[in-house]
């Protein structure tokens, strides 16, 4: 059966996810509707479609397209605050690739909650983390989680918990930030959506360590879990290569998105999850 998309955010992930499902890669997907608070993008992405595809700017006019049945937020935490509800309010299954809104625990409790009342669901995608299976496996076990993320200065660039750093020489790996995950989402929103999507998996925001390295010989972005406790520990280590619209993207993280769609649309057989 056909599932009708709709994506918020027609950035770096946005397009790359619209070509998939155009491509077929995201298994019975059919992208409908595309919604962007920028001037023009939502139009300019679904002119480059072979496809029909519905483009603007009004979340009203997205929600009420015709056959939509999931929506992909692939924007920005203040999507996710903004347009969460009414999606799953409206009836939609909700994946959301700005999972750093949901360390805000009230807000992914009242999500949780009315995704259950309405039957729907509520889908975080692994993004650019792997063992995410694994964690939530071990969560009953689990002593202690850290998350060590490194990339170049650029990759940082115009995060606020950054500030003091920018327009500073950086000349060796350097730690700008060590702390528990609800504090790193705040100060490093665009950039440790890893951190909020450990902590749902795990331990939760407060009881996850996180820290950040800014180091100006990375040419990749590097994400190290660590996670401790009774049953051993689990140790695993990505490095990922920056999507070039946006290096504070990885390629992993928009596969992980066209993957939880096409598992999203596809009955039958899944594996790992
Ligand atoms: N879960 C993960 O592991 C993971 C990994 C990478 C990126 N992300 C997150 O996914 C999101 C999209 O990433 P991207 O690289 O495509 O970003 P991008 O900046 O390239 O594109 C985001 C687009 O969303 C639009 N937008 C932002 N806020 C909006 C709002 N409130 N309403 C409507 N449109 C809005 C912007 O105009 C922009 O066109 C970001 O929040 C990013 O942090 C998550």
């Amino acid at each position: 059966m056909v599932t009708g998309v709709g994506l918020i955010g027609c950035g770096a992930i946005g397009r790359e996810i619209a070509r998939a499902v155009e491509a077929g890669e995201a298994g019975e997907a059919r992208l409908v509707c595309v919604f962007d608070q920028a001037d023009g993008l939502a139009e300019s992405l679904a002119g480059g479609l072979r496809g029909e595809v519905q483009a603007t700017d009004e979340i009203r006019r997205f929600l009420a397209a015709p056959w939509l049945d999931l929506v992909v937020e692939c924007a920005s935490p203040d999507a996710v605050r903004e347009h969460a509800e009414a999606a799953l309010s409206a009836g939609k299954d909700l994946l959301v690739m700005s999972s750093g809104a949901l360390a805000d625990p009230a807000l992914a409790e009242r999500l949780a909650g009315l995704a259950a009342q309405k039957g729907i669901r509520l889908i975080v995608p692994s993004g650019a983390l792997g063992g995410i299976d694994a964690i939530r496996a071990a969560r009953g076990s689990l002593e202690a989680v850290t998350l060590t993320t490194t990339k170049p200065p650029r990759g940082l660039a115009g995060a606020p918990g950054f500030a003091e750093w920018e327009g500073r020489a950086i000349s060796e790996p350097t730690v700008v930030f060590d702390g528990p995950a609800v504090e790193a989402v705040k100060l490093f929103p665009a950039n440790v959506n890893v951190a909020a999507t450990l902590s749902l998996a795990g331990l939760g925001a407060r009881d996850t360590r996180v820290r950040v390295v800014a180091d100006p010989g990375a040419a990749l972005n590097v994400h190290e879990v660590e996670a401790v406790g009774s049953l051993g520990a689990l140790r695993f280590r990505m490095e990922l290569r920056p999507h070039e619209r946006n290096p504070k993207t990885s390629f992993l993280a928009i596969a992980s998105a066209i993957e939880a769609i096409r598992t999203a649309c596809t009955r039958g057989v899944r594996v790992g999850s």
